[in-house]
C-alpha cells in the first residue's frame, strides 16, 4: 500500500463519510495517552478547556471546566477582541472588518482507523463559516488540526489572517525549543525560555522554508527541556510555504500560540462557495520529554505523513559532491562500479546531464531543459540503466523541475512561465541567472509534471528522483494570476505543487523522491507525504551533521534524513575526519555516500563495505521502526553526544556517541542508556571497529536494567596503530536481546 495515499488522500476521503451527528456541549478528542477538551455549546463561542495528557474516567467535563479559570476562545478571531492575537481575520464583501463566531454544530466520523471531529463555526451575522477540524489516528498520539474557512456572501471577502490552529499553554516556567539555521547550517537546536511579548517564528522564502527557522517547535511545560522526562507539547505545521509561529505572552497567564501559513503579503480573496482550507497543524503531547513528543511525531509521521514511511530505504552513491557538474558516461559508469561493489544499492546522477542548445556545465544555464546532454552521455541514461542493472544496483536521478534559467529553451519559449512582476526586470538567483516557474499557472503545474511523466516513461526504470529547488520567490508577480489576485501568488504556489506531486504520485506511487532544496530547505511534513526523505544540508562535515541532525531528529525520523559519507578533508568546513568517525555518523540516518570512490585508499574502501553491511543487516532494521531516545545533546557542549533507537519490541537497539571536542584529559560523562527492556539482558557488539583490540565489553550480555542505571564507558579515542592515531572518537554499539 502506498504511505503516501494513506497520509494525503484520507484527509478528503474522511470528510466524503457519512457523519455521525454527535453535537455535544463538551468535545473530546484523545489518543492513547493526550486528551484535548471543547466546550462547544450551540450558539456560543467555541472554548478550549484542556490540552493535555489523557483525563481520567474519575474527572468529570464540570470538574475540568471549573478547574482551568479563564475561558479561552479555541480559535479566536479578530474584530470584537481587537486587543489580543488572532487566529482568523477577514474582510467581508461590505468592508465591514468583524468576526463573530458561534458553535453551530459537531460531527464526528470515522474512516480506516482515523476519527475526524469537526466543529461548526458560524459568524453571528455574516453568513462567513468556520470548521474546525481534528483528527486522530487510532493508536497514534497526535491530533491534527486545521480549519475550512467559506461565505456565502455576495462579493468577495478577504482573508487577510487565516492560522491552522491556536493553543492557549498556561505560563509558567514554559521553554521553547526550536530549530534555526541557514544553507550549510541547516536544523540548530536553540532553547529559551518563553518571557513576556511576542516571539515569532516564521518564513519568507516563497518556496523552500526549513533552512532558516524550521515550522516544528517543542514547548516544555516543566522548566528547562529533558529529553526523558517532563511535560512536553510538540507542534508540527504541515506546510511547505511561508509560515508563522507566533507565541503572545501576555497578561492573562497564558502563553497564546498560533501556527500557520504566513498572511504577510498573501491576503486571500475567496468567492461564495469557496473553500480556504488551512494546512493541518499537528500536535504531540508526552510526559516522557522531548524525546517522547520526538517518538510520537516519528510513528505518527512513517504511518502516515511520509512516502513509503515504513519501507526500508537503499544505501546510495550520489555523485554531487564526487564529480560535481563533470558527468560523463565513462565517470557515472565507473561510480556505478564502485558502490555496487561497496555493497549499496543504487546510485544517483546529480545536475549536469541535461541541456542540448545550453548544456549544463555549471549553475548558469539549462533548468527546464531536461533533455540528455548525448555530448555527455553517448548511450544516454537507458544506456546508464542498463549498466546500473549489470552491476545488481538501481538507478536515481537529479532534477529540478519548478526552476529554469533565463539561458534555457524553456524561458526562451516560455517567458510568461516565470515569476516576476510587471513593469520590472527580475531579480535572478543561482548562477546570476536562475527564476522560479509560477507554480500558480496550471500550465507550469503540467510542465512540472510531464518533467517526471516523460523521465518515467522513456525509463520506466528509473528508481529515485532527487527533486531539487534552489531560489527562493524574490520577485513578487505572477503573470498568470489577475492583477487583483497577486497576493495570492505564495499560496498558490504551494496549491500548485501540490497539485503537481498529487498527479505525479497518482502515477507514479512507488519510485523514491528526495526533497532537496539547496540542502536542508524543504524539511517539512507540507512536502513529506510525497516524499520519502530529505536531503539535511548540502553541509556534509560529520561533526557539523551530528548537531544539524540531532535538531531534526526531533520531528523526523531517521529514515527520511540522506545522511552521507563525504570526503575529507570536508568540502564545506575543510575539516579532516577519520572515515570512522564519518561513518558512525552516517550510519545514524538513511546511510548513504557524496564523495569520489575512485580516490578512496583500500583500508577506507573495505571499512566503507563492511559499514554498509551492518548497516543493511543490523542497522537499517532498527531505524526502519525504532523508537528514538536522545541521551546526550551535543548542545549540552559536554563534549560528547550520544542517542539510541530501539527496536519496538525492545529486542534490538542501536547506540551512537559521538566525541564533539577534544581536550587532553578530558572528562567527559559516561552516558546512560534509556528505552531498553529492563529485565532483558542485551548482547553488545561495536560496528565498525577498527580498534586493535575490541572494547572490553565486546560480546558481553548486560541487563537493560544495568545499560539504563550505569552505562557502559567509551574509550576516548580510537585504539589503533601510531600512525593512525587522531583526536576523534565515536562508538557504534548494537545490542541484541539473549
Ligand atoms: C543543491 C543541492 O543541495 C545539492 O545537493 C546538489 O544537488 C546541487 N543543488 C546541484 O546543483
Amino acid at each position: 500500500m502506498n504511505r503516501y495515499l494513506t497520509g494525503c488522500v484520507a484527509a478528503v476521503a474522511l470528510v466524503a463519510m457519512v457523519a455521525t451527528p454527535a453535537f455535544a456541549e463538551i468535545v473530546e478528542v484523545s489518543t492513547p495517552t493526550s486528551s484535548l477538551i471543547l466546550d462547544a455549546k450551540k450558539g456560543k463561542k467555541l472554548r478550549h478547556v484542556y490540552y493535555g495528557a489523557k483525563i481520567s474516567d474519575k474527572d468529570t467535563y464540570d470538574q475540568l471546566k471549573s478547574g482551568v479559570g479563564a475561558a479561552l476562545d479555541a480559535y479566536p478571531a479578530y474584530g470584537m477582541t481587537t486587543t489580543s492575537e488572532t487566529a482568523v481575520a477577514a474582510t467581508h464583501a461590505d468592508g465591514n472588518m468583524t468576526l463573530d463566531l458561534v458553535v453551530d454544530g459537531v460531527s464526528k466520523t470515522r474512516r480506516d482507523g482515523a476519527e475526524l471531529t469537526t466543529v461548526k463555526l458560524r459568524d453571528t451575522y455574516y453568513p462567513f463559516y468556520v470548521d474546525v477540524n481534528y483528527r486522530t489516528y487510532d493508536g497514534e498520539d497526535v491530533i491534527e488540526t486545521w480549519t475550512e474557512i467559506s461565505h456565502g456572501e455576495k462579493g468577495e471577502v478577504t482573508l487577510t489572517q487565516f492560522a491552522s490552529g491556536y493553543l492557549p499553554v498556561r505560563y509558567g516556567d514554559v521553554w521553547l525549543s526550536h530549530l534555526y539555521g541557514t544553507n550549510h547550517n541547516e536544523g540548530h537546536l536553540e532553547t529559551e525560555p518563553l518571557t513576556h511579548g511576542m516571539k515569532v517564528i516564521k518564513n519568507k522564502d516563497g518556496v523552500r522554508n526549513s533552512h532558516t527557522a524550521h515550522s516544528e517547535v517543542m514547548i516544555s511545560l516543566d522548566g528547562e527541556p529533558a529529553e526523558n522526562s517532563g511535560r512536553v507539547i510538540g507542534a508540527a505545521l504541515c506546510y511547505s510555504g511561508n509560515y508563522k509561529l507566533r507565541f503572545d505572552t501576555d497578561h492573562t497567564d497564558y502563553h497564546h500560540f498560533f501556527a500557520g501559513i504566513n498572511e504577510e503579503n498573501s491576503a486571500y480573496k475567496i468567492k461564495k462557495g469557496d473553500v480556504f482550507a488551512t494546512p493541518e497543524l499537528a500536535l504531540s503531547y508526552s510526559h516522557e520529554g522531548l524525546s517522547g513528543v520526538s517518538r510520537n511525531f516519528h510513528r505518527w509521521a512513517r504511518k502516515h505523513k511520509i512516502a513509503h514511511g515504513d519501507v526500508p530505504r537503499k544505501v546510495l552513491l550520489n555523485s554531487w559532491e564526487g564529480v560535481y557538474f563533470d558527468i560523463d558516461e565513462k565517470g557515472m559508469n565507473s561510480m556505478m562500479a564502485d558502490i555496487a561493489d561497496l555493497g549499496g544499492e543504487l546510485f544517483v546522477m546529480d545536475d549536469g546531464w541535461f541541456g542540448v542548445k545550453y548544456p549544463r556545465d555549471n549553475s548558469k544555464t539549462s533548468l527546464g531543459d531536461w533533455t540528455v546532454d548525448t555530448r555527455k552521455l553517448p548511450s544516454g541514461i537507458q544506456g546508464l540503466i542498463d549498466t546500473a542493472k549489470s552491476k545488481g544496483i538501481e538507478f536515481g536521478i537529479w532534477i529540478e523541475p519548478e526552476m529554469t534559467n533565463s539561458r534555457s529553451e524553456l524561458f526562451e519559449q516560455h517567458p510568461e512561465y516565470v515569476i516576476v512582476p510587471s513593469n520590472r526586470k527580475p531579480v535572478y538567483g543561482r548562477g546570476g541567472t536562475q527564476l522560479v516557474l509560477d507554480m500558480a499557472n496550471p500550465k507550469v503545474q503540467d510542465l512540472v509534471f510531464t518533467v517526471v511523466d516523460t523521465l518515467m516513461t522513456n525509463y520506466p526504470e528509473i528508481d529515485y528522483i532527487k527533486w531539487d529547488a534552489n531560489m527562493a520567490v524574490r520577485n513578487h508577480g505572477s503573470q498568470y494570476l489577475s492583477s487583483d489576485r497577486q497576493s495570492h501568488l505564495y499560496i498558490d504556489y504551494h496549491k500548485g505543487l501540490a497539485k503537481a506531486l498529487d498527479r505525479i504520485r497518482a502515477k507514479y506511487p512507488d519510485v523514491t523522491i528526495q526533497a532537496c532544496a539547496s540542502g536542508g530547505g524543504r524539511a517539512n511534513y507540507g512536502v513529506m507525504p510525497w516524499f520519502d526523505e530529505f536531503w539535511v544540508s548540502d553541509n556534509t562535515d560529520a561533526l557539523q551533521r551530528v548537531f544539524l541532525q540531532w535538531g531534526d531528529s526531533y520531528f523526523f525520523p531517521p529514515t527520511t534524513m540522506a545522511s552521507h559519507i563525504s570526503a575529507s578533508p570536508n568540502h564545506q568546513t575543510q575539516r579532516r575526519i577519520p572515515m570512522k568517525y564519518r561513518i558512525d555518523v552516517a550510519m545514524s540516518g538513511r546511510l548513504g555516500m557524496e564523495m569520489q570512490p575512485s580516490e578512496m585508499i583500500e583500508q577506507e574502501k573495505d571499512m566503507c563495505r563492511k559499514a554498509i553491511e551492518q548497516y543493511k543487516t543490523l542497522v537499517r532494521p532498527v531505524l526502519i521502526d525504532g523508537d528514538i531516545y536522545r541521551l546526550q545533546s551535543p548542545y549540552n557542549g559536554k563534549g560528547v553526544a550520544s542517542l539510541m533507537y530501539v527496536s519496538p519490541a525492545k529486542d534490538k537497539a542501536v547506540y551512537y556517541w559521538w566525541k564533539t571536542e577534544s581536550f587532553r584529559n578530558q572528562q567527559l560523562p559516561r552516558v546512560t542508556m534509556a528505552g531498553l527492556d529492563p529485565d532483558r539482558l542485551y548482547k553488545v557488539t561495536e560496528l565498525n571497529s577498527i580498534d586493535v583490540k575490541p572494547l572490553s565489553y565486546e560480546g558481553k550480555v548486560f541487563s537493560g536494567k544495568y545499560l539504563m542505571d550505569n552505562g557502559l564507558e567509551m574509550p576516548q579515542n580510537y585504539n589503533v596503530a601510531k600512525p593512525d592515531k587522531n583526536e576523534w572518537g565515536s562508538r557504534v554499539l548494537y545490542l541484541e536481546a539473549q
